[in-house]
């Protein structure tokens, strides 16, 4: 038995819509005992309360000011993560057809960025944790000891993406798989914090491969990192 646990590592999980990112970041936390952030969630809570509030994307100093005084909390449960926005389960309602329509533009806002960034940041202040998001290794966690951009097929995505969407989705496959373009086109050409690839960053296409896979082999990624810190502590 080892009696000296591993050092605690912060791992970056990026990639476009659909890309498998949350279910595979969870299963990583889950197998490496850590916290599993989903940082879209958190723009998609701000977008639905502004929303809900009657805020458009183009009123950005009431967007700002709704993301700075919010209450956004993200706990883990045994369906998933659940999140609270100023005490109310919205765990649901954020990923309704509306706010997949409307988040990348309030995403976009400088003032919402830079709240949701410094929340963020906060939360892996302790390291071990798993943070999924599109500027993760680029900006919020530049220091992250493993960083990865998840991506998959674009039909692929779309039809994970089906599937969230439940019962009664609402939309075809291929309207959606068009909406997840015109998503990823605006995420990755905003000014601030496009969605890029970091350059020490490992690429991983998950097209076809299971999600348990794919965690797999990025917590063995990780375990190597923690190893090799440990390794160099002594
Ligand atoms: O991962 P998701 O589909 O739940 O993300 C929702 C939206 O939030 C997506 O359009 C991009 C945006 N987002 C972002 O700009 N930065 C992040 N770190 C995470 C999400």
């Amino acid at each position: 038995m080892n009696s000296h646990p591993l050092p605690r590592i912060n791992i970056a999980i990026d990639g476009p819509a659909g890309a498998g990112k949350s279910t595979v970041a969870r299963m990583v936390a889950r197998d490496m005992h850590y916290i599993y952030i989903d940082t879209g969630a958190m723009y998609r809570t701000v977008a639905l309360k502004a929303l809900e509030a009657g805020i458009s994307p183009e009123e950005e100093d009431r967007a700002t000011a709704l993301a700075e005084r919010l209450d956004i909390r993200l706990l883990p449960g045994p369906e998933g993560q659940k999140v609270l926005a100023d005490g109310e389960d919205v765990s649901s309602r954020i990923r309704s057809l509306e706010v997949n329509r409307s988040v990348s533009a309030f995403a976009k806002i400088e003032g919402v960025r830079k709240r949701m960034a410094a929340l963020q940041r906060k939360m892996a202040l302790e390291k071990g944790v798993v943070m999924d998001g599109r500027d993760i290794g680029t900006h919020v966690l530049p220091d992250a000891e493993l960083k990865v951009f998840l991506t998959a097929s674009p039909r692929e995505r779309a039809l994970r993406r089906y599937r969230e969407l439940g019962d009664n989705p609402g939309i075809s496959l291929d309207q959606l798989e068009r909406e997840i373009a015109e998503r990823d086109r605006t995420d990755r050409e905003r000014e601030i914090a496009p969605l890029v690839q970091a350059d020490d960053a490992r690429f991983f296409d998950s097209t076809g491969r299971p999600a348990e896979e794919v965690a797999g082999v990025i917590t063995e990624w990780g375990m190597a990192i923690a190893r090799t810190i440990s390794a160099e502590e002594k």
